[in-house]
Order: C-alpha cells, then structure tokens, then sequence
C-alpha cells in the first residue's frame, strides 16, 4: 500500500472514529484533550463534532492554521510526556492521540508513556481514540466501525 493510501485510511478511520462516539455515546463530563495538534485539523473536527465542550490541545510549538489555534489558556506547549503530567486525574472526557511518526523505534520510545498517561487523564467511562496501540490495564479495547480496518486505529474505554 503506498504511503498515501496509507495516510488516507489513517484519517478515515480517525475521523469515523471520532463520528461514531459523537453520534453514538454518551461521555462523561470533563474536557477533550487534543494529543498533538499538528496542523490543527482534527481539533477543527472535534470543535465540531462537540461545541459545547472545552479542548485543551498539546504540542512542542504551535504549528496549526490560524483558524485552528486554540486559546492560550487551551494549548500547552512543550514535550507531552512533561506537560501531559499535570493533566493526569483531568477526568478528560476524550482524549485523542495522534502523535504516530511511522518509524517503530521512535513509536517504542511514546510507547514507554503515553498509554499510562492517556489512562490517568480519562475519567471512569471515557474515550481514548489513538494512532498507536495503547495497552494499559484499565483501558479496555473497543471495536471500531466495521467499515475501517482493525489495527489502523484504535478505540479504548477507561474502566
Ligand atoms: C501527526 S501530527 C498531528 C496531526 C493533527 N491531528 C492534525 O490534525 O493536524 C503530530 C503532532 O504531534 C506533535 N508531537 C508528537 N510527539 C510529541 C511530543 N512527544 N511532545 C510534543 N508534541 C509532540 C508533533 O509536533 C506534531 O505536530
């Protein structure tokens, strides 16, 4: 597959993902957390998809279009495996992780923090949608629409 089909399917999936929760589930209260706001694509669909609920967007520098910066008091700059500390016990509602580069080894590195901290900044019954693989023992895999394939992104509930 190339590389674009590749990108292609990886937003589908994160986009349908993120549809079917707002359309579907009931989440609990609690912000939304954006874990790599990048161009600020996916945090203009989730202002979207959940307009009444506050975003708070992480990152080491703002790089998104001007029509997708978050306030200051919504975006934490630096690394997230520092600024994501304070926002463990948040009781985030969501938290959206796209923060994948594609090379496994520096993956391992995210590996090594991300799913325990997305784990500690859900509430009970909140939503993780990820890029990569989170395995942490209170989030429990969700399937994902049925139309997307299985191991292109992931879905997770916090018990
Ligand atoms: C794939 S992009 C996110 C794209 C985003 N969903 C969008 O709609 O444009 C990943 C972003 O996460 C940031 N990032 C990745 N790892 C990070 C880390 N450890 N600390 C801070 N920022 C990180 C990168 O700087 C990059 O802007």
């Amino acid at each position: 597959m190339s590389r674009l089909d590749a990108f292609i399917m990886r937003m589908t999936a994160q986009r349908d993902i993120l549809n079917s929760i707002a359309g579907n589930v009931v989440l609990p209260d609690g912000p939304i957390l954006e874990i790599g706001l990048g161009n600020g694509r996916t945090y203009s669909h989730l202002r979207e998809q959940f307009p009444k609920r506050r975003i708070i967007a992480f990152d080491r520098v703002v790089g998104a279009h001007k029509s997708s910066v978050p306030d200051m008091e919504n975006m934490v700059l630096g690394e997230i495996a520092e600024t994501g500390q304070t926002f463990v016990g948040c009781g985030a509602a969501l938290v959206h992780a796209d923060i994948g580069t594609g090379y496994d080894d520096r993956d391992a590195v995210t590996l090594t923090w991300l799913p325990q901290m997305v784990s500690g900044m859900l509430a009970v019954g909140g939503y993780a949608v990820s890029g990569l693989r989170l395995e942490a023992p209170e989030l429990e895999r969700l399937s994902i629409p049925i139309h997307l394939p299985p191991e292109r992104y992931f879905l997770y509930r916090r018990s």
